[in-house]
């Protein structure tokens, strides 16, 4: 069985991957999807700042290309932070795609591996999602 700490031990491993020359702040993050497969993603900069692609969006873009489309958990990790790590608003609605926002925990960690974990509605209590859209059809 894959633990939360397993989720952080592997995002901090991959965050050491990560590309931010311009940052130098290094994140990584590791998916658990329902069915219980990991996909692991690291922050990649770009001279063009604006092109960056974060953590969370890279694990996400990776579970989507293995045909994986529902987090039940995920673990993220920066490495240069002095606390645990916040994800990034866009991120929160990134995530929010593919959860149930009662159930899916966000595990939040600092560089030592100490982690506080929250439901995404915690953290995003009023949020917009795919089945708003439903409606417009
Ligand atoms: N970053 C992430 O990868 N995830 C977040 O949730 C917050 C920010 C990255 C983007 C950029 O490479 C660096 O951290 C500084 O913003």
């Amino acid at each position: 069985m894959t633990t939360a700490e397993d989720l952080v031990k592997a995002a901090l491993d991959v965050a050491h991957r990560a590309y931010a020359p311009y940052s130098k702040f290094f994140v990584g993050a590791c998916i658990k999807t329902t069915s219980g497969q990991l996909f692991i993603g690291c922050n990649v900069e770009n001279a063009s700042y604006g092109a960056t692609l974060c953590a969370e969006a890279s694990a996400i873009a990776t579970m989507v290309s293995h045909g994986e489309q529902h987090i039940a958990e995920i673990a993220i990790a920066g490495l240069h932070c002095n606390q645990t790590i916040i994800p990034c608003g866009i991120c929160l609605q990134r995530i929010r795609e593919f959860s149930k926002p009662s159930t899916t925990l966000l595990h939040l960690a600092n560089p030592q591996g100490k982690f506080v974990t929250y439901t995404l509605e915690q953290l995003q209590p009023y949020s917009f999602g795919p089945e708003f859209l439903e409606t417009a059809k």
